[in-house]
């Protein structure tokens, strides 16, 4: 009884520090859309931004670290609670489809991994620029390191375009059960507020999913292009 009561707290434990995380990455998916999102405003625009983050120095990486503790953090708990899971109910469910599960619940480890495998990438691709060698040493007419280039080059790529706009659908099922879960693990889990917090987390996903891919193809179908040029 002593050991259930202690598996019960751990992972109680657990779920809050997977709700707090989430929470945090959450904040950073939206605020990177929105920093995104200047590509639609112009060379100048997005690359001042650009140069504004890099230029906060100490701050940025203060924020770099806790945006990677956090997803460590985040996959640590995951991981645990699922071999938890798992060593309590070691004979899995005879019937799955009597339990009333949605399919972004039950693909959770999976999505959350391959969005894991999608950042590594996007890494290696915009911030160590090794990916791409058009884009790796790209600077505007003021000497600034050029984003707006290295993300418009790369977009009228189909395979890169197609590899983004998937993982961001793979994202946007994620955060639709995530969200929604992080409010129960906050409190908000009786009968009436379920369905209402479970409708505003798949809106909420499906913006932030609209707003991601309206970037690539927005660049692949040459709505957004290089400055002047005629690409
Ligand atoms: C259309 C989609 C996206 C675009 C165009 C985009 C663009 C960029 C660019 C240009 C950078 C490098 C900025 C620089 O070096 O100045 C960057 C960094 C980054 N992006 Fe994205 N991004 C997208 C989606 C995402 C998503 C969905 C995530 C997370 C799930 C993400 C996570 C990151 C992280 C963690 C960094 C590193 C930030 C840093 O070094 O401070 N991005 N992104």
């Amino acid at each position: 009884m002593a050991t259930e009561l202690k598996l019960y707290r751990s992972s109680i434990g657990k779920k809050a520090l997977m709700a707090a995380t989430g929470l945090v990455l959450f904040l950073f998916i939206v605020a990177h859309l929105l920093g995104n999102l200047l590509v639609f405003a112009g060379p100048d625009s997005l690359n001042a931004y650009a140069k504004k983050l890099r230029d906060l120095g100490a701050v940025l990486w203060l924020a770099r670290i806790s945006l990677l503790s956090a997803l460590v953090i985040h996959i640590w708990a995951a991981v645990k609670l699922t071999i938890e899971n798992r060593r309590a109910r070691p004979v899995r469910y005879a019937y799955k489809a009597t339990i009333e599960t949605t399919y972004a619940a039950r693909t959770m480890m999976i999505s959350g991994l391959i969005v894991f495998a999608y950042i590594i990438y996007h890494l290696l691709h915009f911030t160590f620029r090794v990916t791409n060698p058009r884009i790796s040493h790209m600077t505007d007419a003021m000497g600034h390191h050029d984003v707006y280039s290295m993300v418009v080059l790369s977009f009228q790529n189909l395979w890169i375009t197609f590899t983004y706009v998937l993982a961001m659908a793979l994202l946007c099922i994620h955060l639709s059960h995530g969200i929604s879960s992080m409010f129960q693990s906050l409190g908000f889990n009786n009968e009436k507020s379920i369905p209402m917090i479970q409708k505003v987390a798949r809106i909420t996903a499906l913006i932030i999913f609209l707003g991601y891919a309206s970037i690539p193809f927005s660049i692949l179908f040459r709505w957004v292009r290089l400055p002047g040029g005629v690409l």
